[in-house]
């Protein structure tokens, strides 16, 4: 199978370039092709004519979204359309990344894949209207929702916290925001399943469980054997330019259709804590 990855030096990029070792697989970054440009798209998905097309490719910073719109929308939307049209244009499938972030956070039981979009900020909005602007280039393009993604290769939550706690006694962290972090082997082997078996329309994909941001950062010293003191704070005492939803844990049932499984988000902390050591 021949593939391209747009977004292939980002965090799940990173852990693709290690899962993905039985095809031939084309790995692009925004220095090779910037997705804002239909000609650069058009000329790379040309010259590699995959069947699968990866979409990784985003404006991931969810604060830098919300002071810079245009550049979000030009990115996370704009781009991402180019890249659809080029995999209509030469018969390619494609695979986007989505986020939790396209939900309002107003539920309290997981979200499934038909729940209504409500994104609060803009890298959500840029990312829903991208759903949205896809299905109509393409019917079957399949689009993978994942959220709090972590893993060795860029920069991500757990390493913060890790770092943070070498240098500190004491830190505070947000405990009421829940989701499901996702290791980005765990959702880089999903995505290579789901293509092998032909996934269409919207796919949850995190780690297995739940937690807060509080919840995650203590799990991560612990299991580290530090002694870092981690204490829960409300979200009003850190301020931040975008709103995050309360709420964002996502339903596994569109999963479980592909018969795939995902280890819990605990197991896949202590994989990625040997990871990094190594
Ligand atoms: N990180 C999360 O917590 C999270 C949660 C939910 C969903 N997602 C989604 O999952 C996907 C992968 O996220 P990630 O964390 O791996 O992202 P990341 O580490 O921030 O990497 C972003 C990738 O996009 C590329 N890129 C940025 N602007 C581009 C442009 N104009 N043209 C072409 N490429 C461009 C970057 O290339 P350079 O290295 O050259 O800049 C990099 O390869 C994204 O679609 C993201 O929205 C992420």
């Amino acid at each position: 199978m021949r593939v391209t990855i747009f977004g292939a030096s980002g965090l799940l990029g990173n852990a693709l370039k290690h899962e993905w070792t039985e095809d031939e697989v084309t790995r692009l970054s925004s220095k090779d092709t910037d997705i804002r440009d239909p000609h650069q798209v058009t000329g790379a998905v040309e010259r590699s004519r995959p069947e699968w097309i990866i979409l990784a490719a985003a404006y991931t910073d969810v604060d830098g979204c919300e002071t810079h719109p245009d550049l979000a929308m030009q990115i996370n939307c704009r781009g991402a359309m180019n890249v659809a049209e080029a995999a209509s244009r030469f018969g390619s499938r494609l695979l986007f990344l989505s986020t939790d972030y396209v939900f309002d956070g107003k539920k309290s039981a997981p979200y499934e894949t038909d729940d209504v979009r409500a994104p609060q900020n803009v890298y959500g909005r840029s990312k829903a209207e991208a759903e949205v602007q896809l299905t109509k280039i393409l019917p079957d393009c399949c689009i993978v929702r994942t959220s709090w993604l972590f893993g060795v290769g860029a920069k991500c939550f757990p390493d913060t916290i890790l770092k943070l706690a070498a240098q500190r006694k004491e830190l505070e962290v947000v405990n009421d925001q829940r989701g499901c972090p996702t290791y980005n082997r765990d959702l880089a082997r999903a995505v290579i399943q789901l293509c092998r078996r032909n996934a269409t329309g919207i796919v949850h994909v995190t780690n297995s469980g739940e937690c807060t941001w509080f919840d995650f950062a203590k799990q991560i010293t612990q299991s580290a054997g530090l002694s870092t003191i981690v204490r829960p704070v409300s979200s009003d005492r850190m301020p931040r330019p975008a709103r995050r939803p309360d709420y964002s844990v996502l339903s596994s049932k569109s999963l479980q259709r592909y018969d795939i499984r995902m280890p819990s988000w605990e197991d896949a902390l202590k994989r990625y804590l040997d990871e990094r050591k190594s």
